[in-house]
């Protein structure tokens, strides 16, 4: 199976700003943009993007899932950067007319096809470091996948580590900034202690992985850090939250210390997972704090874990009551 996110389909929606206007939305080749080398994102960083996912369902139907809520956080991750203001209605149709367009390729479950929006600042302007870009490109490329973390449902390793994953005020923005600042950290965790990602705790203060959100199971009790500045503010944490509270279990939004992560997590009925639309619900079963190693609960994935994971792709996969709205059929 190819690596999560190296396979492309052929052609992507593209729309452009050009200082006053969008364009009308257009299909075009995926791998033919023409971007002058001084352009603002390549300088500057103006980009920002989304990761959501069609499924096909039994009927053979496609359907998106909370399109809606990945837009409204594109549009926000858009603001903070600075990048032009666009029609949130504009990207809804993009993103309809791609995967309408390739709805064959849309893949049975388990895999999905994995939609990826981008934003960048296209300008030709070296000279605008403090100063936002006037021109910009949306896209939307498709790539069907399948698991994210190869090894599908096996337990995952986290290195605790006291730093932050980005500057404390970009974490909710979805931007490639924030990926590249946690690469190194996590390629030294791969290396060192064959971490497959690491939980940035910066003050001892649990925040997020490099590639996803944290949450800890205790019984019957669901705790994640409550939303601010710091940290994305997951779609699929959202979803897990509110399929928690269905199903009957508390919800804690608060703050975590490293000290309590490690002290529920030595109980034996202790789960804990990382949620996010590549990882779905990624069971964890080892944190690495101080050169120790502590299993988080019996060190497998957990029961809770696997119902949670089952409730989201049994709505993904229109095999539940999408009770919330969260399906968008195409
Ligand atoms: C996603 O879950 O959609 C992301 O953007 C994370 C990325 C590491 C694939």
């Amino acid at each position: 199976m190819a690596a999560f996110g190296s396979v492309f389909m052929p052609e992507m929606a593209m729309a452009q700003f050009d200082g006053s206007a969008w364009d009308a939305a257009t299909i075009v080749p995926a791998n033919s943009i023409s971007l002058h080398p001084g352009a603002h994102v390549l300088h500057y960083a103006s980009t920002c993007f989304e990761g959501l996912k069609a499924f096909r369902h039994e009927d053979g139907s496609v359907a998106i899932f909370r399109m809606d809520k990945n837009i409204a956080r594109m549009l926000q991750s858009s603001e903070l950067l600075s990048l032009p203001k666009f029609d949130p209605a504009l990207l809804s149709q993009m993103i309809i007319d791609i995967v309408r367009h390739y709805a064959a390729d849309v893949p049975t479950p388990p895999g999905s096809m994995y939609i990826r929006p981008t934003h960048i600042g296209t300008e030709p302007a070296i000279g605008k470091a403090a100063t936002p870009t006037l021109t910009s490109m949306l896209y939307v490329l498709l790539s069907p996948v399948g698991d994210y973390f190869a090894g599908g449902s096996r337990a995952l390793r986290l290195l605790l580590e006291d730093n932050a994953r980005c500057a404390p005020h970009m974490g909710m923005i979805k931007s490639g900034g924030n990926y590249a600042s946690a690469l190194q950290p996590t390629m030294q965790a791969k290396a060192k202690y064959q971490a497959d990602q690491v939980l940035f705790c910066p003050n001892g203060d649990v925040q997020e992985t490099g590639a996803a959100n944290f949450l800890l199971i205790d019984g019957n009790e669901i705790i994640t850090k409550a939303l601010d500045t710091s940290f994305l503010h997951g779609v699929t944490r959202d979803t897990i939250l509110t399929l928690a509270r269905d199903l009957g279990m508390t919800v804690s939004e608060r703050e975590l210390t490293v000290e309590e992560l490690l002290e529920r997590a030595a109980k034996p009925g202790t789960e804990a997972a990382l949620s996010g639309t590549a990882a779905v619900l990624a069971p964890v079963g080892t944190l690495i704090y101080q050169g120790k190693e502590i299993k988080v609960g019996t060190g497998e994935p957990g029961a809770t874990t696997a119902k949670l994971r089952q409730a989201l792709n049994d709505i993904q996969w229109g095999k539940a009551e999408d009770r919330h709205g969260w399906l968008t059929k195409i």
